[in-house]
């Protein structure tokens, strides 16, 4: 159990009472980032989420590993840009709070980084406002969809909290395999970093099927496709086609726990299904 996990939000455990969640979580329908705290072994998530995860989990081991990796890939460049220098992060798709959060990691070396979470699910927006109204750490939380990223870059509590002639560090990890082709990810990697100024960096991770024996490569999205967003995994060109443009940070686009590891990656961690890669803007 992690620290967090002790905030209760009273609603969610409280069965059959009548205390009502404060935004329409559509809890019959899997939610993906419901279903990332089931992988990571949370307990923010509801039966419909958990059957569905563990229709991904029937994939084997790999799901989890690979969730696991990519948050401590997320954990690690968070601390890495912080060291670089940068006080500014635009977290975008955040997830549901967990331990190691990206406020506590950046202001872990810079007292003062500033911290925007954006998602677009109301369980995300819940749980970070309540972590942060009990007093851990200091962020902005907004309510808001990565496939408008024009509305991202107006929204005024973005513009309040970042200030957009200093460097930033865009993260969008485990975020864009829930963008459907047809929805121009590339395109929308492309608006927000072309509105960051030179020095800014761009974390990013990504979901892929390629290590998957054929026959199994369709089934995670299929799953999705019940759920509150669509799965598109992606192979390690299409990844690599985000970063154009930008300077990737040594060890380049490679499968997050090789990511520059605290120590050697190994064994089962090695088969992790997500592409992780860090860069900077010239
Ligand atoms: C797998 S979780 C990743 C969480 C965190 N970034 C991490 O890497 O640990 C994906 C998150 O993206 C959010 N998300 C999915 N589609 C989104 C969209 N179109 N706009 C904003 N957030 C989105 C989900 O609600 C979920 O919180």
């Amino acid at each position: 159990m992690t620290d967090h996990q002790n905030i209760s939000l009273d609603w969610m455990s409280s069965e059959g009472s009548e205390l009502r969640p404060p935004a329409d979580l559509r809890p019959e329908i899997p939610h993906p980032a419901r279903m990332y705290d089931y992988y990571l072994g949370g307990k923010d998530n509801f039966p419909a989420d958990r059957e569905a995860a563990e229709r991904v989990m029937a994939l084997g081991p790999v799901v989890r590993i690979s969730a696991r990796a990519n948050r401590a890939f997320l954990q690690r460049a968070v601390r890495h840009l912080s060291e670089l220098g940068v006080k500014q992060f635009l977290d975008i798709g955040t997830g549901i709070p967990t331990a190691g959060n990206t406020h506590e990691i950046a202001q872990r070396v810079h007292p003062d980084a500033k911290v925007v979470y954006l998602d677009n699910d109301p369980i995300v927006l819940v749980h970070s406002r309540a972590l942060l109204a009990a007093g851990h750490g200091t962020a902005v939380v907004v309510d808001g969809d990565l496939r408008r990223p024009a509305a991202i870059l107006d929204d005024p509590e973005v513009r309040r909290a970042i200030d957009f002639g200093q460097p930033v560090a865009l993260l969008l990890c485990a975020v864009l395999h829930f963008v459907d082709d047809a929805e121009d990810p590339h395109g929308i990697v492309r608006q927000l970093v072309d509105a960051l100024p030179s020095g800014s960096y761009l974390a990013l991770s990504h979901g892929t099927s390629e290590f998957l024996p054929p026959a199994d490569r369709g089934r995670g999205a299929a799953v999705y496709r019940t759920a509150s967003a669509r799965l598109t995994p992606r192979d390690r060109e299409q990844v690599l086609r985000f970063f154009d443009g930008l300077e990737l940070l040594e060890p380049g686009l490679v499968t997050a726990p090789f990511w520059r590891p605290d120590q050697e990656a190994r064994g089962a961690e090695t088969t992790a299904a997500i592409w992780a890669g860090v860069a900077r803007k010239p």
